[in-house]
């Protein structure tokens, strides 16, 4: 059993490595038509990330014009909009296309660190899941 289970488990990774590099990968552009800036309000990106499923091998890109930025962070530092340990992404002054790849699944939290952009709503979280949910392992149950 315990032979078979070790056997599945690892069928189940190559079935979604596979998956996660074939063609369903989606690209999102952050932000929709508007892109990547100060919102019009705290809950912009917010409410342009919760009707979406993000998959690993999904992209996200980012676009923007002037001078922003895109820095993952922690959930601390994404609800402090502070910037310790992060990533920053920078581009061009003028016009700025980026993306990447999601690769890790679980939550994931984006902010840009320039003035106080992060504090004005420039900043969302995503929870990348696996490209077949029902595989991810179930978290351990916490009573006996
Ligand atoms: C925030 O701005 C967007 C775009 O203008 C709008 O669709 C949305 O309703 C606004 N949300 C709030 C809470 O004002």
């Amino acid at each position: 059993m315990g032979k078979h289970m070790g056997l599945i488990g690892l069928l189940m990774v190559v079935v979604c490595l596979s998956f996660a590099a074939s063609s369903e990968a989606r690209r999102y552009i952050v932000g929709g038509d508007f892109g990547w800036g100060i919102p019009p309000n705290q809950t912009f990106y917010s409410d342009w990330a919760s009707d979406k499923t993000f998959i690993v091998g999904d992209k996200l890109v980012f676009n923007w014009t002037g001078n922003q930025n895109v820095a993952e962070v922690r959930k601390e530092d994404y609800n402090n909009c502070t910037t310790p340990n992060t990533i920053i992404f920078t581009g061009s002054p003028n016009m700025t296309v980026f993306t990447f790849t999601l690769v890790i699944p679980g939550p994931h939290y984006y902010i840009c660190t320039i003035d106080d952009n992060c504090e004005r709503g420039q900043k969302f979280s995503i929870d990348v899941k696996w490209p077949f949910s029902t595989y991810a392992p179930s978290p351990t149950p916490t009573t006996p």
